[in-house]
C-alpha cells in the first residue's frame, strides 16, 4: 500500500513536470506560459506610465502567474497568458502609480488581447506636464477593447482622437473629468455596441454631432459640464434604450425636441444650466419611466398646466428651478404619489398652493421660494415640523400663513403670518407677543406690525384688533 502510494506520487510530479515542460517548452517552471514579447510589452508599456525605476521582470518575473501585478489582470488564449486588463493609477494600495512625466509607449498597442483599459488621476499637471492621447496605433486594439477610460487626469489635453471611433467593439467609453477639450468627433457614431459614454466634466465644445443618434445600444450618455452648444436636437431621440441622459452644465439651446418621447426606459433626464427654452411640451410625459426630472436653470418659459403629470408616476425628483414658469401650480403635481423633492424656486408662479401636496407620502423637500405665489398657507403644524427648512416658501411677497394655529417654532421659514388673523399678535419676526390680558397692549402690538402702522390700513387693523383684544380681556376679567 505505502510504496503504492508513493508511486502514484512519483508518477504526479512526472506528469506534471513533463507538462510544464511541454507548456512552456523550457521546463523551467509549472506554470503556463506568456510570450516574451507580451511580457516585454507589458512591462514597457507600464514603464512608460510610472517611470524607468520600474524594473517589471525584476519585480514580477511571472506577471500572469505567482508574482502579479496590481491592476494587471491576464487570461489564457491558446495555452498562452495575455493581458486583458490594465489599471494605471492609485487605485488601490499598491496600485501603479504615474510618475510626474510620462508617455503613452508604443508597446501598449501591442497587448493584443486587451479588453479593459484605465487611468485614474495619472495625468494630473496641465501646467507642467500636459499630455495629449496619442492619435495613433488605438487601431491596433479594435480587435478586443470593450472598456477605455481616463478618469481625473486634468493633465490630459487637447481634443479626442477620431480614432477612438474605430474601436467598433468598445462598449464603455469614459472620459470623466479630463483637460480634454474640441469638438466630438462625429464617427464615434460608430461605436454602435456602446452602452456607456461618459464625456463629463472636461472642454468639450460645438454641436454634438447628429451621428451620435444612432448609438441605438446606448444606456447612459453623459456629456455634462462641458461647453457643448448648439440646439438640443431631435438626435438623441434616436437613442431608444437610454435610461440616464444628463447635458446638464453646457450651451444647449433651443427647444426640447417632440423625439425626446420616444425615450420610453429613460429613468433621469438632466438639462439643468443650458438655454433651453419653448416651454414645457407634451412630449416629456411620454417618457414614463422618468425617475428624475431637471430642467433647473434654463430659460424654459411656459407654465405647469400642459403636461399630465399624472402619467409620470415613476417621479420621485422634479426640479424645475429658475426656470421662467408662470400661471399656477396644478393639483396634478400632488398625483406624483412616489415625489421626494420639488423645486419650484425662483419662477414666476402665481395662485394658491394646494394642500393635498402635504399628502405625498414620501415628500422630503420642497421649494417654493422666489415666487408669487398667494393666499394662506393652511398646511398642519405636522407637516411644517416634519419639514423644517425643506419646506421653502419664502420671498412670496403675498404668502402669508394662518396666524396662532401654528406653533412658533413650527412657522414656514421666511413666511409672514396672515393679517387677517391676528388674535395671537405674533409680530412679523415672531419674537413680539402679545399675550392675552397684557397689561400694555398697545405698543408691543403696534411696534410689530411697525411696517403698516403709518398706513391707514394699518391703523385700521390696529383700531379692529384693540377691540378685539378689549373685549377678550373683559369676558377673562368677567
Ligand atoms: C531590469 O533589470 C535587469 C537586471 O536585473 C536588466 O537586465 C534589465 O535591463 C532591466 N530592465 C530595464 C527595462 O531596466
Ligand atoms: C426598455 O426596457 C424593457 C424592460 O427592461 C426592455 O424589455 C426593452 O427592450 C427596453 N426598450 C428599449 C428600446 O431598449
Ligand atoms: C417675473 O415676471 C416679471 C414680469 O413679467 C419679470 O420682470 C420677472 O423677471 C419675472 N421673474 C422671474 C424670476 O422670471
Ligand atoms: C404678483 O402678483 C400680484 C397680483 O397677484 C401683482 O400685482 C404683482 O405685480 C406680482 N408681482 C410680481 C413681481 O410679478
Amino acid at each position: 500500500m505505502k510504496s503504492f502510494r508513493t508511486s502514484s506520487v512519483s508518477i504526479s510530479i512526472l506528469l506534471l513536470a513533463c507538462l510544464g515542460a511541454w507548456c512552456n517548452g523550457e521546463g523551467e517552471s509549472l506554470v503556463a506560459p506568456m510570450e516574451k514579447t507580451e511580457q516585454h510589452a507589458l512591462y514597457s508599456a507600464i514603464q512608460g506610465f510610472v517611470g524607468n525605476w520600474w524594473n517589471g521582470s525584476d519585480l514580477y518575473p511571472d506577471p500572469c502567474g505567482w508574482t502579479p501585478i496590481q491592476g494587471v489582470s491576464c487570461d489564457l488564449y491558446d495555452g498562452f497568458w495575455y493581458v486583458t486588463s490594465l489599471s494605471i493609477g492609485p487605485s488601490h494600495d499598491n496600485s501603479l502609480d504615474c510618475a510626474t512625466e510620462v508617455e503613452f509607449r508604443p508597446h501598449l498597442f501591442a497587448l493584443k488581447h486587451l479588453k479593459f483599459l484605465s487611468f485614474f488621476s495619472c495625468f494630473v499637471s496641465p501646467r507642467h506636464h500636459p499630455i495629449a492621447i496619442p492619435t495613433e496605433n488605438w487601431e491596433l486594439l479594435a480587435g478586443s477593447l470593450e472598456s477605455l477610460e481616463f478618469r481625473s487626469n486634468p493633465g490630459l489635453i487637447g481634443p479626442t482622437p477620431a480614432i477612438f471611433g474605430d474601436l467598433r467593439k468598445l462598449q464603455s467609453l469614459v472620459l470623466l473629468e479630463n483637460g480634454l477639450a474640441g469638438e466630438l468627433p462625429s464617427n464615434w457614431g460608430n461605436l454602435f455596441n456602446l452602452k456607456r459614454l461618459v464625456l463629463a466634466g472636461n472642454w468639450f465644445k460645438g454641436q454634438v454631432p447628429d451621428s451620435f443618434g444612432g448609438l441605438s445600444k446606448l444606456l447612459i450618455l453623459d456629456l455634462s459640464r462641458n461647453a457643448l452648444s448648439g440646439p438640443f436636437t431631435s438626435t438623441f431621440g434616436g437613442l431608444t434604450s437610454l435610461l440616464k441622459l444628463d447635458l446638464s452644465n453646457n450651451e444647449l439651446e433651443g427647444e426640447i425636441p417632440r423625439e425626446i418621447g420616444n425615450l420610453r426606459n429613460l429613468t433621469l433626464l438632466d438639462l439643468s444650466k443650458n438655454k433651453i427654452s419653448g416651454g414645457l411640451t407634451e412630449s416629456i410625459q411620454e417618457m414614463c419611466s422618468l425617475e428624475e426630472l431637471v430642467l433647473s436653470n434654463n430659460p424654459i418659459g411656459g407654465d405647469l398646466m400642459g403636461i399630465e403629470w399624472h402619467t409620470l408616476q415613476g417621479l420621485t425628483i422634479l426640479d424645475l428651478s429658475n426656470t421662467g414658469l408662470k400661471g399656477n401650480v396644478p393639483d396634478s403635481i400632488c398625483e406624483l404619489k412616489r415625489l421626494r423633492f420639488l423645486g419650484l424656486s425662483g419662477n414666476n408662479l402665481t395662485g394658491e398652493l394646494s394642500l393635498k401636496l402635504a399628502a405625498l407620502p414620501s415628500l422630503s423637500a420642497i421649494y417654493l421660494n422666489g415666487n408669487n405665489l398667494t393666499g394662506e398657507l393652511k398646511f398642519s403644524e405636522w407637516f411644517y415640523g416634519k419639514m423644517g427648512r425643506r419646506f421653502g416658501a419664502w420671498d412670496n411677497p403675498n404668502l402669508c400663513y394662518p396666524n396662532g394655529l401654528i406653533s412658533p417654532s413650527h412657522v414656514p421659514f421666511g413666511v409672514q403670518p396672515c393679517k387677517q388673523e391676528v388674535q395671537y399678535g405674533t409680530g412679523l419676526d415672531g419674537s413680539s407677543k402679545l399675550g392675552i390680558g397684557d397689561s400694555n397692549q398697545n405698543s408691543p402690538f403696534i411696534s410689530s406690525w411697525g411696517f403698516s402702522s403709518n398706513a391707514v390700513d394699518g391703523l385700521w387693523y390696529v383700531f379692529v384688533v384693540e377691540i378685539l383684544v378689549t373685549v377678550l380681556v373683559l369676558n377673562i376679567s368677567l
